[in-house]
């Protein structure tokens, strides 16, 4: 028995060391797509490891056609000359008469990197664990839950999450509405808020779980609420046009730092906690928003958290390193709200003093220009810019669930993130981590919504990365916090099609993301002064992640 178990181990051992880096993809095909499923018995790893030796490098891909993950690994070399390749770096070379039949001819493309030109420095990557997250894990089996775990959170295994946005109460995904003392009524006091809600506590259980299977001692934990128990508000209703009243106003910022007593009690310590959940969803959304939301407009906001929260979180509370992020809603917002936020001043402070970060969702930015990140960081350089929320399926004349296999909504993350990271923002935050097939489950109606990973709740046995998944690992894997936004440029032939975006990580290797939205075949050349030069093929519709030591 000893014997076959220590061949078993040899076995193994030998495998590896050849070649188990990573587990591929199971791909499965659904009508839209392709998407990677797991099982209790198998599911892909990304256990990539980081090129070490100076002038090594992979590149990893993963395509519309099907490629998920795919790492290749090399060595820069003197540049290579490929003879019957004509390359198209200008609109007239397409207009040369072609002797050479067996001549192919390749649009291509060169990358440059400056290492010199610095920007924002990288804070992490990570998703929401809601209700209805929370929910969804309990359902599964305990070793596939630990799977899924691991595919977000362990840095071998994983894709390397290092960020979770957690609702304080709830919120839109979560089996009902709800927050702490709710009862009794008018209690200033707080007299009811006295221990954690069972669903704060379970959840705590996973969180613990999930920092003890991935390995990790720390998460940075962001906390935002959607909305206060219905008596502190002018409707006593969860949702709809409302407002804070004004005589609770010191009472739902002892809210937030009683929460946080109550969580670092549980060993829970947070790194950052939101002003409030898309404040405009209570003054402007509500026709169409039906979960809960607490309304602001800037002026009063700017007054709670000046007067209230900023005095009593960030001077009397133990929580004074905590970073307050303000917005949190659209980047239609920016930068008006926080100049307005700026102008509320209390005890020759403003609340814009409180404000370590600003906070923004990605919902509209397909119609709103990025200049408008621009323009905030010019005006507040000193604060983090992060994304908190992202999905997909939220729009009218959008699918309201998950579309298995989807490459063009994996792509609008893509094309999404690459922005906001040309644009000084500093880390990225994804909405539920997992939901079902249909979106949900939630207690909100016509509000379910995709996921990077679905659960199948008809077994509860397997569950589906979709090609969302794998572009956040594009960014997350290999962009560790700290890293550093460096100046990268493609010109050449139809340069435009290609987005890009490098990093500086604090081990001094280089990620560059690349996302060929074309339909057609590119080449890029690659060249550093001192490693040499490299030349890769971006597949069509394909993301590109660029690693060289
Ligand atoms: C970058 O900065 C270093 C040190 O300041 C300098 O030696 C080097 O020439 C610069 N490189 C480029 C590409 O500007
Ligand atoms: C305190 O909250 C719990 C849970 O919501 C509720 O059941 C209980 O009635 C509340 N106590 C008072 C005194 O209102
Ligand atoms: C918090 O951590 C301390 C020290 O590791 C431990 O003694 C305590 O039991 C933990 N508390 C909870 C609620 O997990
Ligand atoms: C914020 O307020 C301070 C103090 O009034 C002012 O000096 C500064 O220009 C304001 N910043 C912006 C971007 O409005
Ligand atoms: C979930 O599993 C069941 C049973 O294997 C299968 O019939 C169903 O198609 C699966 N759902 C999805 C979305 O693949
Ligand atoms: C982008 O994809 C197209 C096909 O969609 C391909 O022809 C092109 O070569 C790719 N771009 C790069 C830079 O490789």
């Amino acid at each position: 028995m000893v014997t076959i178990i220590y061949s078993l181990l040899l076995w193994t051992f030998l495998l590896c060391s050849v070649n188990c880096e990573y587990k591929p993809c199971q791909l499965r095909e659904y009508p839209d797509g392709f998407v990677c499923v797991c099982n209790e018995d198998y599911c892909d790893t990304m256990d990539v490891k980081k090129p070490q030796k100076f002038g090594d490098f992979l590149t990893i891909s993963s395509t519309k056609s099907g490629k998920r993950f795919e790492v290749n690994k090399g060595r820069f070399k003197p540049k290579p000359i490929e003879p019957n390749v004509r390359r198209v770096r200008r609109f007239s070379d397409l207009f040369r008469t072609k002797r050479n039949t067996k001549t192919t001819t390749v649009e291509s493309l060169s990358l440059t990197i400056n290492l010199n030109k610095t920007y924002q420095k990288m804070v992490g990557f990570g998703g929401a664990f809601t209700g209805t997250v929370s929910y969804l894990f309990d359902s599964m089996p305990e070793s596939l839950r630990h799977t899924l775990y691991r595919n977000y959170y362990a840095p071998d295994e994983g894709i390397g999450y290092t960020m979770m946005r957690l609702p304080i109460g709830g919120c839109d995904f979560d089996q009902s509405p709800w927050a702490y003392n709710e009862y009794p009524i008018d209690d200033r006091q707080l007299s009811n808020f006295t221990q954690l809600d069972p669903r704060d506590v379970r959840r705590n259980e996973q969180i613990n779980v999930i920092k003890k299977v991935a390995n990790i001692d720390y998460i940075k934990l962001i906390g935002a609420a959607w909305s206060p128990p219905k008596w502190m508000k002018t409707n006593n209703a969860w949702s709809g046009y409302n407002a804070l009243k004004e005589e609770f106003y010191q009472t739902w910022a002892d809210y937030h730092v009683r929460y946080l007593d109550l969580m670092a009690d549980a060993n829970m310590t947070f790194w950052g906690l939101s002003t409030g959940n898309e404040p405009l969803n209570g003054e402007i959304g509500w026709f169409f928003v039906h979960f809960m939301s607490l309304g602001w407009m800037p002026g009063n906001q700017g007054k709670w958290i000046a007067e209230n929260l900023g005095p009593s979180l960030l001077e009397k509370s133990k929580f004074r390193d905590l970073k307050l992020f303000a917005g949190d809603d659209q980047r239609y917002t920016w930068p008006w709200w926080f100049e307005h936020l700026n102008k509320s001043t209390f005890d020759g402070k403003s609340a814009m003093d409180f404000v370590s970060g600003l906070a923004v969702h990605w919902y509209w930015d397909r119609l709103i220009s990025p200049t408008l990140l621009d323009h905030t960081h010019e005006k507040f350089p000193d604060k983090i810019l992060l994304n908190t929320e992202s999905c997909i399926g939220d729009k009218p004349f959008e699918k309201h669930g998950p579309i298995l296999g989807s490459w063009p909504r994996a792509e609008r993350y893509a094309l999404g993130m690459i922005q906001d990271f040309q644009h000084y923002v500093a880390g990225w935050i994804d909405w539920n981590l997992l939901l079902n097939e249909h979106g949900g489950p939630t207690y909100t109606i016509y509000n379910t919504v995709d996921s990077a990973v679905i659960l199948n709740t008809t077994t509860k046995n397997e569950f589906y990365k979709q090609p969302i998944f794998y572009v956040l690992a594009h960014f997350s894997k290999f962009i560790p916090s700290d890293s550093v936004r460096i100046e990268a440029e493609l010109s050449g032939f139809r340069a435009f099609n290609i987005k890009t975006v490098a990093f500086l990580c604090p081990d001094n290797s280089v990620t560059v993301i690349l996302y060929n939205h074309s339909d057609k075949l590119r080449i890029v050349d690659f060249t550093d002064d001192l490693r040499g030069s490299y030349e890769f093929r971006l597949e069509p519709r394909s993301i590109t992640t660029f690693v060289y030591a």
